[in-house]
C-alpha cells in the first residue's frame, strides 16, 4: 500500500513513522509512506500558504492554490483515494479503517488554522474524516491516528492475525482484562479462572468480563 501525507508539519510524523510496528512495516515494504510539506507547492518569495478569510473573522485559511498543486501532483494519472482530515468529517471507526486498508493508494491532507478554502474541499477529496469530537491544532496527528488504525488491517502488519479478532470493539464489545506474571503481586492475586488451565472456562470468563466492562463503560455500544 502507498500512503502520501501532505502537511505543514512533516516532522511531527518522524517518530510515528520510524518507531515500533509502523517502522517495521515500512522497512519490510508492507507500506510505503511519503510525507510532503505543503509549503513546497507554495508560490512566491514567502512561500505563502494561508491568507485572511473573506468576510472577516479571526485566523487564517489555507489557500486553494498550493493544495490543488499538491494533490494534483501526487495523484496525476493515478487511481487513489483522497482524504481530508477535519473535525467535521465522518467519524473514524474500525469499519472505516478497514475500508481505507482496502485501497491501494491513499492521499491525506491535514488542515490547519481556521480551515482550508472550501473550493479545495469540494473539488479534491473523496472523503473527509474526523478522529473525534474535539479540535486539534492541526490534522497531522489525526492523519497519524487514521494511518495507525488502518495499517492494523493490512494483512501481515500484526504479527499474529488473531490479535485483530480478540480486542476491544470486536463484536462491539470492549476487551477483557489481561494479567501476566507474577500470579500474586503486592498481595493482589489474579482471577483464579485464569489459572484453571480449562480453556472453555477461561473463554467464558473473558466473554463475561467483556460484557461487564462494556455495560459499565460504554453502554452505548450495547444499544447499537
Ligand atoms: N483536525 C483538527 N481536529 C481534528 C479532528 N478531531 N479530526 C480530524 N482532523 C482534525
Amino acid at each position: 500500500m502507498k500512503i502520501d501525507v501532505v502537511t505543514l508539519f512533516p516532522q511531527m510524523l518522524d517518530g510515528f513513522l520510524s518507531e515500533s510496528m509502523m517502522g517495521r512495516a515500512r522497512s519490510n515494504g508492507l507500506v510505503d509512506i511519503g510525507v510532503h510539506n505543503l509549503r513546497d507547492w507554495a508560490k512566491g518569495k514567502h512561500k505563502q500558504v494561508d491568507d485572511r478569510p473573506f468576510g472577516g473573522g479571526a485566523g487564517m485559511v489555507l489557500m486553494p492554490e498550493p493544495i490543488f498543486e499538491a494533490i494534483d501532483s501526487l495523484t496525476a494519472g493515478k487511481t487513489c483515494h483522497r482524504v481530508f482530515l477535519t473535525p467535521d468529517g465522518e467519524p473514524l471507526s474500525p469499519e472505516l479503517a478497514q475500508s481505507l486498508a482496502d485501497q491501494d493508494h491513499l492521499v491525506f491532507l491535514s488542515g490547519h488554522y481556521e480551515g482550508i478554502d472550501e473550493r479545495a474541499r469540494e473539488k479534491l477529496f473523496d472523503q473527509e474524516i474526523s478522529i473525534g469530537d474535539y479540535v486539534l491544532t492541526n490534522g497531522t496527528l489525526a492523519a497519524a491516528v487514521v494511518i495507525d488504525c488502518l495499517c492494523r488491517f493490512l494483512p501481515g502488519f500484526l504479527g499474529e492475525e488473531k490479535s485483530l479478532t480478540s480486542e476491544s470493539f470486536e463484536g462491539r464489545l470492549l476487551d477483557f482484562p489481561q494479567y501476566t506474571r507474577p500470579a500474586v503481586f503486592r498481595d493482589m492475586p489474579i482471577p483464579e479462572e485464569l489459572l484453571s488451565g480449562n480453556h472453555a472456562e477461561i473463554d467464558r470468563w473473558r466473554q463475561r468480563k467483556r460484557e461487564e466492562r462494556t455495560r459499565e463503560r460504554r453502554p452505548d455500544l450495547l444499544e447499537d
